[in-house]
């Protein structure tokens, strides 16, 4: 089983924030994985850098179609899209000066954040847009 399975309970049933999450979650796999293996950390940079860069790209598809519909839970998903990327840039910010900072604590939290905010958030939006007519 991977680390951070996608399943029926993380669907928002709109195809593209589907297919990217499964991609997100792919991704903390990896990094799940690489650190497992012991991997150095221009690897373990590399893949967190693809991870902190897709993260930004989905919450911006997100929002811009949250907007388009008028959500009404606009501003608060945006906040909750705002704590994580405030995190994902102070770890980027470790990694840069080369402070490694991978470890199951902090791969832990991406899980359970993603894991929360899909299965809770996104698939609320999800409902909004089906009823709007769009899958
Ligand atoms: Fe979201
Ligand atoms: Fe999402």
């Amino acid at each position: 089983m991977p680390f951070l399975e996608w399943t029926e309970k993380n669907k928002t049933n709109v195809k593209t924030c589907d297919d990217q999450h499964k991609k997100l979650f792919q991704l903390v796999n990896t990094l799940y994985d690489a650190m497992k293996e012991g991997k150095g950390n221009d690897v373990m940079k590399k893949i967190l850098d693809e991870l902190v860069g897709y993260t930004a790209y989905h919450f911006s598809t997100e929002e811009n179609l949250m907007q388009k519909y008028n959500y009404p839970g606009l501003v608060w998903h945006k906040k909750e899209h705002e704590d994580l990327a405030k995190k994902a840039k102070e770890l980027k910010e470790k990694s840069d000066k080369g402070e490694f900072i991978i470890s199951s604590e902090v791969l832990s939290f991406l899980k359970n954040w993603l894991n929360t905010h899909t299965m809770g958030s996104d698939r609320k939006y999800g409902e909004f847009l089906n009823n709007k007519g769009i899958f």
